[in-house]
């Protein structure tokens, strides 16, 4: 008798890729918290099972891996993995699947919104009506800033980036600057997106919105000295990872008046403390990382990451993959 593989699911995914692997007959064990499984909990559950279906709140450490080196795949739903050390996979022989484009759209909304909403103090300006503070209309009070023929400068000009850069220069004819490793001459032609160096992208940016990875290259990149070479009148943009940019850093550069405004998605550590100043200034609006939170989104991540475990097994080929070599060699 052929033994049915045993998928451990970390987190309540949503039901269509869940379906996906009951259809195959794979053994599936549901994590049912609401919580992530700490470390041990992981490992201990991981130990009987021939995969692992997690995301980005699950640390999947070189100690893990090492513990775990059993694993046949392990299948990210995120795009983003910076939690996996891909490193120790790699050496271990364990490819890693994630679900690249799936929240593209989603995420460059929620950069979008967040641009407009720092713009215009919209979370402040919300913040007043619930304390009571509305007063009267103010001729002079409240004051943002436009948006239309402003610079947009775009750091990680990729899947995500490009929809951000899309979505400004048709709502208010931003020219668009990014800097990437390399420029993208295709993104030059269809948006007339110019390529600069870093320190242009800071210079010259009225919203610098990041959608790089975060890497040991890109680990508090943002930090005083870099918010100090950025336009005083500046709105910053994180919809990546919180670690990228240095928040206690962040907050004295907006307290200095070093940039003007801040937009995030994502924080570091997150949960974001309740008590964060950074969370009762007036151009400073900040969400609970919820850039692939659509019903759209998550469902296609859902497939996705369920079909690199079903292709996996079925083909020996993970169709979205973070490792290839694993696989040729
Ligand atoms: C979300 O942050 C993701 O990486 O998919």
């Amino acid at each position: 008798m052929i033994m049915r593989k045993r998928i451990l699911i970390t987190r309540k995914y949503p039901p269509p890729g869940i379906q996906l692997l009951e259809k195959e007959n794979f053994s599936l064990t549901l994590w049912q918290k609401d919580r992530p499984m700490n470390p041990n909990e992981l490992s201990e559950m991981a130990a009987d099972h021939d995969a692992l279906l997690c995301t980005l709140t699950d640390s999947i450490d070189s100690h893990f891996l090492d513990q775990c080196h059993h694993l046949d795949i392990i299948s990210q739903f995120a795009v983003g993995f910076d939690n996996i050390d891909i490193d120790s996979a790699t050496r271990l022989g364990i490819p890693v699947g994630f679900t690249p484009d799936a929240m593209s759209e989603a995420t460059a909304d929620i950069a979008f919104g967040l641009m407009i909403a720092v713009a215009r103090k919209m979370f402040f300006n919300h913040r007043t009506i619930v304390t009571g503070d509305w007063g009267y209309f103010n001729p002079t009070g409240h004051l943002g800033c436009e948006l239309k023929n402003k610079t947009l400068g775009i750091l990680g000009l990729g899947r995500i980036g490009k929809k951000m850069a899309k979505r400004c220069k048709g709502a208010f004819d931003m020219d668009v600057i990014y800097h990437n490793r390399n420029p993208l001459l295709e993104m030059q032609k269809n948006l007339n997106a110019k390529y600069v160096s870093f320190e242009g992208l800071l210079a010259q940016s009225d919203v610098l919105s990041v959608h790089c990875a975060l890497t040991p290259e890109t680990k508090h990149l943002f930090n005083r000295d870099i918010f100090k070479a950025m336009k005083s009148t500046a709105i910053f943009v994180n919809t990546s990872r919180g670690p990228v940019h240095h928040e206690k850093d962040l907050y004295q550069a907006m307290k200095s008046n070093e940039i003007w405004g801040v937009g995030l998605d994502v924080t570091d550590p997150e949960p974001m403390d309740k008590d964060n100043p950074l969370l009762f200034m007036e151009n400073v609006c900040i969400l609970p990382h919820i850039g692939s939170a659509t019903k759209e989104a998550r469902n296609q991540m859902s497939i996705m990451a369920a079909k690199n475990i079903i292709e996996f097994y079925k083909t020996g080929k993970v169709p979205t993959i973070v490792n290839p070599q694993v696989l040729s060699s």
